[in-house]
């Protein structure tokens, strides 16, 4: 038996909405898994390029990473019904850019989970698939928009459960997503952040964060252009990310600039924009990392509502 589930990239944070706010993007990875024949071959895992910007996916950094934690999902949800995982074939196809705050590693854990289910006669619901996939990752802002699309704000509970509300996204609000040519694993940008933050800047988040979700709801621009900032995540991973605080200034006066934010870990660049015309707005970030010899791959989506799919082949 073969099972293939096709998984969207995803963008976490936001902004104000460390950890807890993430969205669907329509960028995919394809995770099959296959029963082998042959007992006693173990699990193997494979990674296969299917981007068509080879510079966004270098497959040598894939394996380690990505191998353990599709390995580490499945486990998990086998050990849940009391059995251990052997003798499967994982292929993983990546258009998500690996180490660019894109949740590729978010991509795989849920493919890996969502297959390994389906192949078991689907044991686990989406509340145990989330919980398990937020545990794996971490936290629950990437997975939980790769589970269900769409804009979702969500928590992982002292026992481990994630409560996720889906938020409605502005149609006219447009997502720019800037990739620069460098690489960031989310582990190094995890370490720079502090274990305690003084509580002016918490509190200059939270305010910030509900007035974010308030701007969603009534589509107001001149809100989010304040909700969109953050002191929980970004300034300390200002220097793992040449030009960040370059590409901000330079937007800052730009009237159809909604908000300039790292994407997830990053290195990648959220602009939120109110155009969908975004020459400009391409060029300053293209001309700002170019100036410092950083290339850059931009892509303008559309938000992707649909979450992970199993696909029937
Ligand atoms: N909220 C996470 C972080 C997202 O900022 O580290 C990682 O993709």
């Amino acid at each position: 038996m073969k099972i293939s589930v096709k998984v969207p990239a995803t963008t976490a944070n936001l902004g104000p909405g460390f950890d807890c706010l993430g969205m669907a993007l329509p960028i995919y990875n394809t995770i099959t898994i296959e029963e082998t024949v042959l007992p006693g071959t173990g699990i193997e895992i494979n990674v296969i390029n299917n981007s068509t910007n080879d510079d966004d996916l270098l497959l040598e950094h894939i394996p380690m990473d990505e191998n353990s934690i599709i390995y580490k999902a499945v486990e998990l949800l086998y050990n849940s019904i009391g059995q251990t995982p052997s003798e499967l074939k994982i292929t993983v196809q990546a258009q998500i850019p690996i180490a660019k705050g894109l949740g590729s590693s978010a991509a795989v854990i849920v493919g890996g989970l969502l297959a390994a289910n389906e192949l078991l006669g689907k044991p686990a619901d989406e509340a145990a698939l989330l919980s398990i996939a937020a545990e794996v990752e971490g936290h629950p802002d990437n997975v939980t928009p790769a589970i269900v699309g769409g804009l979702v704000l969500s928590s992982q509970e002292d026992d481990g459960s994630i409560i996720y509300r889906k938020l409605n996204w502005p149609e006219d609000w447009t997502i720019s997503v800037c990739i620069p040519d460098y690489e960031l694993s989310t582990d190094i940008s995890r370490s720079v952040l502090p274990e305690e933050v003084p509580m002016k800047d918490a509190v200059f988040n939270e305010k910030r964060m509900g007035m974010f979700i308030h701007a969603l709801n009534t589509h107001d621009k001149e809100l989010a252009k304040y909700a969109l900032q953050d002191r929980l995540h970004q300034p300390y991973r200002m220097k793992l990310v040449p030009g960040l605080d370059k590409i901000i200034e330079n937007l800052k006066h730009e009237e159809d600039v909604i908000g300039c934010v790292l994407s997830g870990a990053g290195p990648a660049i959220l602009v939120i924009s109110s155009r969908a015309n975004t020459d400009r707005i391409k060029s300053i970030v293209k001309d700002t990392w170019e100036n410092m010899n950083v290339k850059v791959n931009i892509l303008t989506l559309p938000i992707e509502n649909e979450g992970a799919q199993i696909i029937h082949e």
